[in-house]
Parts: structure tokens; sequence; C-alpha cells
């Protein structure tokens, strides 16, 4: 059942070219347009949504991270994203205006769960990204918008998570087209681009083997940051949260930004820090903003590891390693980005001798609140 891999989650890694590209199948037309047949809602209802609140936990709530920089920026409507678990107890203000979207693979996360049945008292309408046909969350919601990502079955979510990025780029696209006129053409570009997204995975991780090669020199390290701005802060912080549960190292994300506000003092000499660099096109010259940082925290010593697009040679005088992506749009470049950084905590783990299918302490779904 493993395909000839040595875990799950190995396994679960490699079949991400395909997790993605079976979460587009299907969902749109010849023209072009997205066609979500299988939603429950009605286009009337999406198109009346004047707020987009996510819950989620751990690395789905990573995912709606990721959702709120591409439906804001796509289909111009706010976007708040809360951590299941403090929005039901923050005073949620909601109504029927407002799209509860929930993010969970197992679609049996009690934490949840709970956030969804809170909405649906508030009277918001409630969608479900889920990656679990039949479970409780997309029974309990309005709508569903299924990944098709295929069973996960490592704890560690990997696959599960480039669906759930997938899922939200198609309901944030949705949306834009519902709002016609130059959000629906520049939509249309997106969704084709999406198409080509799963052989940039693959092409990935067809070389992933200097990753594996730094990761098992670091099997003492004791700690490792990751920095990342825009869409590319909360990849940062799914690499950390990767890197705690499987191979029980200190770790933490950062917004590339704040490093100045505080993060910075823990450089020292021999500090490894991950730095994904946003591609040169991106607006408000955030590329160069990240460049900096990583200038600036080599400056003090770091152990700069850099995830950068092919062809940007910018980085290649401060980094000590660089792990290289094709280019995509800079909406797009998480689906890409996450790669080298999960493989690296795999490594780092079967380096250390872990169980990587089951870390210690953790559960697969977690149905308690
Ligand atoms: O099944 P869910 O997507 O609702 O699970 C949410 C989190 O518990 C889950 O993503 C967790 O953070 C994973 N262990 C991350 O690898």
């Amino acid at each position: 059942e493993k395909g000839g891999y040595a875990t799950y989650m190995e396994k679960e890694i490699f079949d991400q070219p395909q997790a993605v590209a079976d979460t587009l199948l299907g969902r749109s037309n010849a023209a072009g347009d997205l066609q979500l047949d299988d939603l429950r809602i009605s286009e009337e209802q999406l198109a009346a949504v004047d707020r987009v609140t996510i819950v989620a936990c751990g690395t789905a709530a990573y995912a709606g991270m990721v959702a709120k920089y591409a439906i804001e920026h796509w289909a111009r409507i706010p976007v708040e994203v809360s951590l299941a678990h403090e929005f039901r107890y923050c005073d949620p203000i909601a109504d029927e205006k407002t799209l509860v979207v929930s993010i969970s693979q197992s679609g049996e996360t009690m934490d949840t769960l709970m956030a969804v049945k809170h909405a649906h008292d508030l009277g918001a309408l409630t969608l479900s990204i889920c990656n679990t046909h039949g479970s409780t969350i997309p029974r309990e919601s309005d709508a569903v918008l299924y990944t098709h990502a295929g069973p996960e079955i490592a704890v560690a979510s990997t696959k599960a998570f480039l669906g759930q990025i997938t899922a939200c780029y198609i309901l944030g696209l949705y949306l834009a087209q519902l709002k016609g006129g130059s959000y629906a053409d520049d939509a249309k570009q997106v969704i084709a681009e999406l198409q080509d997204v799963p052989s940039k995975i693959a092409d990935v991780l067809s070389d992933v083997s200097r990753v594996r090669e730094v990761a098992r020199f670091m099997a003492d390290t004791r700690s490792v940051l990751f920095l990342g701005r825009h869409v590319g802060y909360p990849i940062a912080m799914e690499g950390a949260l990767k890197l705690k549960e499987l191979a029980y190292i200190h770790a933490e994300g950062f917004a590339a930004g704040e490093l100045k506000h505080g993060p910075i003092a823990l450089i020292e000499p021999g500090q490894p820090v991950f730095v994904i660099v946003p591609g040169p096109d991106t607006p408000h010259g955030l590329h160069g903003k990240v460049v900096s940082n990583i200038q600036e925290i080599r400056a003090r010593g770091a152990r700069t590891l850099v995830i950068a697009e092919e062809g940007d040679t910018s980085v290649d005088e401060f980094a000590d390693e660089v792990f290289r992506i094709p280019h995509t749009s800079p909406m797009l470049q998480p689906l890409l980005t996450v790669l080298p950084l999960q493989v690296f905590a795999l490594e780092l783990s079967t380096a250390k001798g872990l169980d990587v299918d089951q870390p210690r302490n953790l559960a697969k779904s977690v149905t308690v609140e």
C-alpha cells in the first residue's frame, strides 16, 4: 500500500501532483470557466456573500491563511481566518451574508465541527472544504467542496494540504467569476495557469536529493527558523509545524517583515533559517525586501537555506543552500514552496530514527475538544 515507499508520508508527498490534478479535475468547462455543480449552494446565495470567515486547525488553518490572500485579491471580499477553537469563544460576528468556510482533511475534527455548528446557529452560510466523503463536517454544512487528494494515512498532513490550498483557490476564483467583468477575466487566466501546476510539483519532487542531504546532516540541530512573506508566511508556519511534529525540533515560522521587530535577536552564528523568496515579479517589491532579509541574517551568521525560483540569481550571494522551484504567478507559489520543507522534515525525522507516520503524542484526527 505504500507503493514502494518506506513510509506513508513519503508516498503521500510524492502523490501530490495527482492530488492537485484530481482536485482540479472536472471543475472547469471547455470555455475555461469554473463549474461547481456539486457545491449544494446556489450562485445567488454565493454572489450575496459580503464576508468570508475561515475556520480550521493546524495545517488546515495555514491553507486558510493562503486562502485569505487569494480570495481578497481575486474576489475583493474581506476574509478573516480564525483557529476553529478560538472562533467559537470570541463572540464572532456573522450573519446570512457571511460565508463560514471550514477546512478539514478528516471532516471529524471536533474543534472545527463545533465552530461550524456555532456559525450555523449565527445564521451564516457554511461551506466545508474536506477530503473525506461522508464525514461529519460536510454533513453538517450547507455546502461542500471536496478535495480529491485521496486517503491520507500519515499523521502529518501533506497532500491534503495541497488539496486544501487548491480548493481554496477554486473557491476564490469562483467568487471572482461570479462578480463578472475584469474579476472574471483575471480569474480565467489563473484557472488556466493552475492546470500547469501539477507538472511543476512533479518537477520539484523529481530532484529533492540535495534537501535530503542537507536534512541528514542536521540531525543534531536544536532549532530551525522559517521566514516567509505574503503567501510565503503561512508556508513558513507550515514548514515549522512539520518539523515540530516529525522531528521534535523547536521550530518557528515568522512573517519576514517581523524580523526586525524581535526575532532577529535569535540569530546567532550557525542558526539555520529557511527563507521562502517570492518570485521576482511579485508586486510591491516584496522579492527585494525578502532578499534583503537574507542578507541581514547572513551578516549575523545565520545558515541560510533559501527556496527561490529558477533563474533568480539575486539570492546566490547570500544563500548557503538554494532549493529551486519553477516560476508561477505569486499567488500560486505555496503549492511549490512547501515541497522542500515537507521533504526536509521527512528526512530529518528519518535521520533521527523516529516514527514518521505516527509521531509521538499525535492523532490523525482530533475528535475531542
Ligand atoms: O483533519 P483536519 O484537517 O481537521 O486536521 C487539522 C489538524 O489537526 C491537522 O492539520 C494537524 O495539524 C496535522 N497533524 C498537521 O500535519
